[in-house]
């Protein structure tokens, strides 16, 4: 559930109920994945990222293949226009939800080399663009330093773009919040929330070094 529901659920509990029960009851003849579909073009076609961040892997886990998300979101294009699905298209871009491209170039290799340690204020994120993707590079301290993906560990959202709260960032999507010295997600409710995937990096000659 969302901050903003969560809050809704706190405040008018009445409220809450009669639309969360509203979703979960008025759709009774279509089945997951149709239903996830739909949800799609629906939240392209209203303008909301989360929303798609939300239902487009729902899709995909109810069976739905990558070219028919693709279908949708193509689906919302009289309703929602040409700059709303290009948008939604780099968001499953960086979902990894859309199918491959005949025939591509393979992609070309990332530099090693993210920057000189110094570069890198302590206890401060940072994010480089590389070629295979961004990444965080963090220093806990003087002399170590840590790089994850930037992507939420949740959704494949950009951490790059989420809030930076110095030693942890907050993604923007669901308000998960995850330690930057261990990766690990501490908030809200963190039980058995996946971490960030760590990117093997060490200091070598006084440069960040990615070496995996
Ligand atoms: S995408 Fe859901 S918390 Fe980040």
């Amino acid at each position: 559930m969302s901050k903003a529901l969560r809050y809704l659920a706190a405040t008018r509990p009445e409220a809450a109920t009669n639309l969360l029960g509203f979703y979960k009851h008025s759709v009774q003849a279509l089945d997951d994945k149709t239903r996830h579909l739909i949800q799609i073009v629906t939240k392209i076609s209203v303008g909301t990222e989360r929303g798609l961040r939300q239902y487009a892997p729902k899709a995909l886990k109810a069976g739905a293949t990558k070219e028919e998300i693709l279908d949708a979101v193509l689906m919302a294009f009289p309703a929602a226009g040409l700059n709303k699905v290009l948008d939604a298209i780099v968001v499953l871009n960086e979902l990894e939800l859309l199918p491959e491209v005949p025939d591509a170039e393979p992609a070309p290799a990332a530099d090693p080399v993210l920057g000189a340690l110094t570069d890198f204020p302590i206890k401060k994120m940072q994010c480089v663009s590389r070629a295979t993707g961004d990444v965080i590079v963090y220093r806990p301290d003087e002399t170590s330093v840590k790089v994850y993906d930037n992507h939420c560990s949740h959704a494949r959202t950009s951490l790059c773009k989420g809030i930076d709260h110095g030693e942890q960032v907050e993604c923007r999507i669901h308000n998960w919040v995850f330690d930057l010295a261990s990766g690990k997600c501490v908030g809200p409710d963190p039980a058995g929330k996946p971490s960030l995937r760590e990117v093997p990096a060490e200091v070598r000659d006084g440069q960040v070094v990615v070496t995996g």
